[in-house]
């Protein structure tokens, strides 16, 4: 059968997905072309807002409603949503043929085995006790791929839905994780991302050490060690992990970034609030001070670091002051790229139970005057780096301008240039910057064509 996947929300999401299309190929199925082409359709879904989930259920009304043309076609759905809401969903939506929860990647190319055996309405949901199986995902061709690390969350923090539908925390065993590195970079793959809600807590919950070797660098925490295995990896040019917690950052932490080669020295750490009495409410676990002590340690360790954060805007009794307080903090912390939502109650989680007394016009004034800020700040960073010259993971051809390339620098900035003839993917070049937005760089390759560098500019 020929498949096609339609993916929203996060990182994990795309993994997932990625994950499943390697679990249909084994079973022997094909990628489709187009909607059109293919014999099934899969939405993988994301929960975090009630705008995602009402984006993917408006997706899944219009593939079921596209059955009348194509009866033989089936449609499924994947993801947080599928796990939230489950059978639900087969009721709401009635030409649905299947549901399968967050946990269950390996499980679809059976579901569709069933389906064409004449089996309807199939629902897989997540089972809590289940040691948790992720294929692992090594499609060949980009340069740069996701590695989940560490499933579910066990923070509960007020506004949020993953905990309900990602399950508990669960470290994935480190030789699988390296088995899953080794075959990325034997497709290509020149850089990973380290995947997990609060992925510095990997190791936490379960053992993942059986059958690999001590920490030469003398790390006992789990992830600096983790990190420390991974960037030895032959290949490996360069590591990221998402996303963080200020509890995370510890000692240990900052100096496996500061020292271990490969490292880039880039953190997304959402911060959600400037506002104490807003983070106590959302139960974040750290105050405004402990976020920005947090940030001055990575700073000091690591002069050339690179901050990214999530905002929610819109938090139930959020006042004029709270959120004066979140742009004070925001400009304290020089954010080099921020993303800001409007909170969207969930069913299900503590704050759904007050009420959502911030008028929806007002959330539209917070985010826009948030992402102004950002953008005004963004400019300011970028512009700093006019006439430096940053090294450049090249990526492949622009988005935006066919006659450029674009790649990211170690602090994950995105830079376009003018690619010299014998570039290819996983390159890493060194350009030197010449113009700046409030979002991307422009630059030059600096000397004569692409050269690779060792060090990190
Ligand atoms: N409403 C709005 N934004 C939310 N996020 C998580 N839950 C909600 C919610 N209920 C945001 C947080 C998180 C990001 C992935 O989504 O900022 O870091
Ligand atoms: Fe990702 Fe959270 Fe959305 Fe699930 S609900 S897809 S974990 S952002």
């Amino acid at each position: 059968m020929k498949y096609l996947l339609h993916t929203y929300g996060c990182q994990m999401n795309v993994r997932d997905a990625e994950g499943v299309a390697a679990c249909l190929e084994a079973a022997g199925h094909l990628p489709a072309v187009d909607e059109a082409d293919a014999d099934v359709i899969v939405v993988n879904t994301c929960s975090v807002r009630g705008k995602a989930e009402e984006k993917a259920l408006g997706k899944l009304g219009l593939l079921c409603a596209g059955k009348r043309l194509a009866p033989h076609r089936l449609v499924g759905v994947m993801g947080c949503m599928a796990q939230r809401r489950g059978a639900e969903l087969l009721k709401k939506i009635p030409k649905l043929d299947f549901v399968a929860g967050t946990r269950q990647q390996q499980s679809i190319p059976e579901i569709l085995a069933r389906l064409v055996a004449g089996e309807r309405g199939l629902v897989r949901l997540d089972d809590a006790a289940a040691v948790p199986r992720v294929p692992s995902a090594h499609l060949t061709g980009p340069v740069s791929a996701f590695v989940t690390v560490l499933l579910g969350c066990n923070r509960r923090c007020a506004y949020c839905v993953v905990p309900d539908v990602r399950g508990a925390e669960y470290s994935r065993p480190a030789a699988e994780i390296f088995d899953e590195v080794r075959q990325l970079v034997a497709s290509g793959v020149r850089e990973v991302t380290l995947l997990g809600q609060s992925v510095m807590n990997y190791g936490r919950s379960n053992p993942v050490w059986e059958g690999v070797r001590a920490s030469s660098a003398g790390f006992r925490e789990d992830f600096p060690r983790l990190l420390e295995a991974v960037s030895a990896m032959p290949g490996i040019r360069r590591i990221r992990f998402t996303s963080g917690h200020p509890s995370g950052i510890t000692d240990e932490l900052v100096r496996a970034m500061a020292t271990l080669p490969h490292i880039c020295p880039h953190l997304h750490l959402p911060v959600q609030s400037g506002s104490d009495r807003i983070l106590g409410l959302m139960r974040r676990g750290y105050t405004a001070a402990q976020y920005l002590d947090a940030v001055a340690r990575l700073r000091t360790a690591i002069p050339e670091f690179a901050l990214t954060t999530d905002i929610i805007v819109g938090f139930p009794t959020e006042t004029e002051a709270d959120f004066q307080a979140t742009r004070h903090l925001m400009e304290g912390a020089a954010f080099d790229n921020a993303f800001v939502f409007k909170y969207s109650p969930r069913p299900g989680t503590p704050a759904a139970a007050q009420c959502d007394d911030v008028p929806a016009a007002e959330k539209a004034r917070r985010n826009q005057v948030l992402l102004d800020d950002q953008d005004t700040r963004g400019l300011r960073l970028n512009e700093a780096c006019v006439g430096h010259t940053l090294e450049v993971l090249a990526e492949g051809v622009s988005l935006r301008n066919e006659e450029r390339w674009s790649g990211r620098t170690p602090g994950n900035k995105i830079v376009a240039f003018e690619p010299p003839p014998s570039i290819a993917a996983g390159d890493l070049v060194a350009v030197r910057i010449t113009r700046a937005g409030p979002q991307t760089l422009v630059g030059e390759v600096a000397g004569e064509g692409c050269r690779p560098i060792q060090q990190r500019l």
